[in-house]
Formats: C-alpha cells, sequence, structure tokens
C-alpha cells in the first residue's frame, strides 16, 4: 500500500483505469434521470435498496486488479490509422469493451441468472457504456491507448490517457457544477439520435473522433521536449469531454430501458 501511495505521488505512473470515479457518477446520474419507471423499478429490484446507478458506477475499477480477466473489458484497441472498427482484429476473444457490454446485457435480461450475476452484469454495463466514451478507451496508438504518451499537463508530469480520464474533468469544477451544465442539454431529440446504432457502430463513432482531435490537434513537441497540453488542446478537450459524457448517460438509459422491461 505504501509503494502504491509513493508510486501515485510520483504522478501518472500506475494505469488509468477509465473515466475517474467523477466521470463514471456523471454518465450514472444522466442514465438515471432518464430511465422508464418499468426499468427504474428493475434497476432497484437488483441492486437492492439505498443502492444507486452512481454508487456502483466504479465498481469494476475496484475488482480489476484481482479479477485480472476483466483488465481489457474497459477499452477496445482501435488502431488510429485504420479507417474502421475491425471486431475480428480488434476484439481478440471477445474480451473487450463492446462484447462485454453485449454479453452483459443478455445476464442482466436474463430472469434465470442468479441474483449475484444479474447485479455484476448492470454494475459492469453501467461502467462500460461510460468507460468506452472516453475517446482513448475506443482508440490505440500502439500506445495502451496513450498511457504510454507522457506529458506536461500545466506543470504537472502524467500522460496522454490520465488526463483524459480524469486531468480535464478535474480542472472543469466539481461533479455537481459539472451536473448542473450537463443536465439541461440532453433534449429529447439528441436523446433519439444518441440512441441509433449499436453499440459497436458508437465504437465506430468515438475511434473518429479521436484520430481526429485526441491524437490528431494534440500539440506536438519541439525536438528532445515532452508534450505540453496548451490551452487550445484543453478548451478542444472539454467541450469534447462534455458531449461523450452527455452520450454516454443517454445511451446507458437507452440500453438500460430496452433490456430491463
Ligand atoms: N490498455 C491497452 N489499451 C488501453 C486502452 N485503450 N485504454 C486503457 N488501457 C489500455
Ligand atoms: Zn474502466
Ligand atoms: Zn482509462
Amino acid at each position: 500500500m505504501r509503494r502504491v501511495a509513493v508510486l501515485m505521488c510520483l504522478g501518472g505512473v500506475l494505469p488509468a483505469f477509465g473515466w475517474g470515479p467523477e466521470g463514471h457518477n456523471l454518465v450514472a446520474r444522466l442514465a438515471a434521470a432518464r430511465l422508464t419507471p418499468a426499468a427504474a423499478a428493475r434497476v432497484a429490484e437488483i441492486l437492492g435498496p439505498g443502492v444507486t446507478l452512481a454508487s456502483i458506477s466504479s465498481w469494476p475499477d475496484q475488482v480489476r486488479r484481482e479479477r485480472t480477466e476483466t483488465a481489457p473489458w474497459h477499452y477496445i484497441d482501435i488502431p488510429i490509422d485504420k479507417p474502421h472498427l475491425d471486431m475480428a482484429r480488434d476484439c481478440p476473444k471477445g474480451a473487450c469493451v463492446v462484447t462485454k457490454i453485449e454479453d452483459f446485457e443478455k445476464v442482466v435480461a436474463d430472469p434465470t441468472a442468479t441474483p449475484v450475476a444479474r447485479k455484476e452484469a448492470l454494475m459492469f454495463i453501467v461502467h462500460f457504456v461510460g468507460d468506452m466514451h472516453q475517446p482513448l478507451h475506443s482508440s490505440d496508438n500502439k500506445d495502451k491507448g496513450g498511457n504510454d504518451v507522457k506529458l506536461d499537463f500545466f506543470g504537472k508530469p502524467s500522460n496522454l490517457h490520465s488526463v483524459w480520464d480524469s486531468g480535464f474533468l478535474g480542472r472543469m469544477g466539481t461533479e455537481d457544477e459539472m451536473f448542473a451544465r450537463l443536465n439541461p442539454d440532453l433534449t429529447r431529440g439528441r436523446m433519439k439520435k444518441w440512441g441509433k446504432g449499436t453499440v459497436e457502430s458508437w465504437a465506430g463513432q468515438i475511434h473518429k473522433v479521436a484520430v481526429k482531435q485526441t491524437y490528431g490537434q494534440l500539440p506536438k513537441a519541439a525536438p528532445g521536449e515532452q508534450i505540453h497540453i496548451d490551452a487550445k488542446y484543453e478548451q478542444m478537450a472539454d467541450a469534447l469531454i462534455k458531449t461523450e459524457l452527455e452520450k454516454a448517460g443517454a445511451r446507458l438509459a437507452f440500453v438500460l430501458n430496452s433490456t430491463l422491461k
């Protein structure tokens, strides 16, 4: 534990796991506000009294170390030099975020599955629909989704993946302030538009955004220097993160409303 704390103090040394708790809470809170009465009742039944979607939204990150087989379930490495997602290439043995969301949708909807299996399936879905909307969880440049790209984040050493997981969000205000900014924006029209397609097509869309913006607009490093995140890139990231969290919230509601009838 001490060693872990020391490593964490060094900054960005441990691999990053997904949106930080704040991002996952926001996605869960957006979705919870948009569940049908039937889906909300089923969610309450599955989770048990007093347990909210937000309270379990980071559970898969807490078990990731003990349940090592779950580590690749949090992302899909779609290469940025390829135009499209190819499930055979990018989701080996079905161990990626897209296939796992689809697998767990079946478990949560299966009345013969055990209560524990259904609860875990629901907790994985809530987390993974959020994760896949972090652009670096649906793209890769042979750098573990940016984990290997060291950079300077406003004077602190970090890496590209970590700043997209939680660095930018951490500078955008408190969770409640963010929620207030996201909440009124989720109109019915956008809900309808974003709900269209499949989990696979959503990953394809996020990959395109990552190619164009997350990787494509990354400031270049001067020779022998580290990349410095600048204000222009941060503005782009903040706007994109806001939209991706809204999409994730809308799509999570869509998934739960259609699987928990
Ligand atoms: N490890 C390898 N690829 C990754 C990604 N895209 N996101 C998080 N961890 C990873
Ligand atoms: Zn995760
Ligand atoms: Zn991550």
